[in-house]
């Protein structure tokens, strides 16, 4: 607990640091041109579209098989699944026009530690469904200190869970002025698509206010991106987001993790679009189970008891 006491007055003194680098970097020159920051802008707002994904969700060569592997990058939402808000996409502009890459929140976990939700309106799960989402859940709450709540009728902020096809997409941590946020998981089989295990975890943890394990500030460190086998308009999936707002609160990069992307994310010819550049264990992009350090990043991202032993 001590430990947890001291890390939030770091956080905080490193907040202040933060907080006057940026008035110091106020009004720097603009790193972009006009035309690539309106491509920019065109693409997160295209991803903001109904259904962006539906027209592009196999690519060329092997689309189905990673289509397969990982739905949640298919529904044409950024990064494949996150959906934006407006005044995220209009940060993000910013920060795109000075040269940085991205953006997101400080403060966008949920309060209380708890999770408020409920079932959206849309297609029905089935018994299962509801098992299998509820069980992940429960996951979530056995590993973390997270909790879960169903919604009551005076909650404001929660979050809808619906199964429209199309791919599993979420809303980026807790906004309270969002009022309703979006998790879909398109409805199937039990362990298939969406309903793996891992991908609904995969969902709940973009909710709880994660980016993709692949758009850490120092991951070129620890992979390569591959442009020329990405899909033309499509490497606005592989930005990189700031140190400023963004923390591997200490840990190792982990390149299993449920919210890695796998090799071949986005390729227009087969061929990968991201290259390890360590040795691992296991398969990069894998959705057949959660990581220990996916645990341990949402226990330390909630300040959970024994997150920093
Ligand atoms: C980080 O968040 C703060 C507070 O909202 C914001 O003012 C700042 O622009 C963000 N910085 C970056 C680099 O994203
Ligand atoms: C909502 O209603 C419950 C009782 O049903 C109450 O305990 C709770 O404080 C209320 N919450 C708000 C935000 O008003
Ligand atoms: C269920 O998941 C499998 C594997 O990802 C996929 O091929 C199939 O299209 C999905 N079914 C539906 C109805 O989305």
């Amino acid at each position: 607990m001590k430990q947890n006491k001291l890390y939030i007055d770091e956080m905080m003194r490193l907040y202040a640091v933060v907080c006057c680098l940026g008035v110091a970097l106020a009004s720097p020159p603009l790193a972009k041109s006009r035309e690539e920051i309106q491509a920019f802008r065109s693409f997160l707002e295209n991803t903001q579209k109904e259904n962006a994904g539906l027209s592009r969700k196999t690519s060329p060569i092997n689309g189905v098989s990673l289509l397969l592997d990982n739905p949640e990058l298919y529904s044409g939402k950024f990064e494949g699944d996150i959906v934006l808000d407006d005044w995220q996409i209009e940060a993000m502009v910013q920060e795109y026009a000075m040269g940085r890459n991205a953006y997101t929140w400080p403060d966008t976990k949920w309060p209380d530690n708890t999770v408020i939700w409920e079932f959206g309106e849309g297609p029905t799960f089935d018994p299962q469904q509801v098992a299998d989402i509820e069980e992940a859940i429960a996951d979530i709450e056995r590993h973390t200190c997270v909790k879960f709540r169903y919604r009551e009728p005076n909650d404001t902020a929660y979050v809808s869970v619906t199964g429209i096809a199309g791919g599993c997409w979420a809303d980026l941590g807790y906004w309270e002025a969002r009022g309703a946020h979006s998790y879909n998981v398109a409805r199937n089989t039990s362990g298939l698509g969406c309903f793996s295990r891992s991908s609904i975890v995969h969902e709940w943890m973009h909710i709880l206010g994660f980016f993709h394990m692949h758009s850490t500030y120092d991951r070129d460190d620890y992979i390569r991106i591959a442009f020329e086998n990405i899909q033309p308009g499509m490497e606005g999936n592989f930005m990189v987001e700031s140190p400023v707002n963004v923390t591997n609160y200490g840990l190792p990069y982990d390149y299993v993790s449920c919210l890695q992307y796998p090799a071949r994310a986005f390729s227009i010819n087969g061929l990968p679009t991201i290259v390890a550049l360590q040795d691992h264990e296991g398969v990069m992009g894998q959705r057949e189970y959660i990581t220990d350090m996916d645990w341990k990043r949402i226990n330390r991202h909630y300040n959970c008891p024994g997150a920093w032993d």
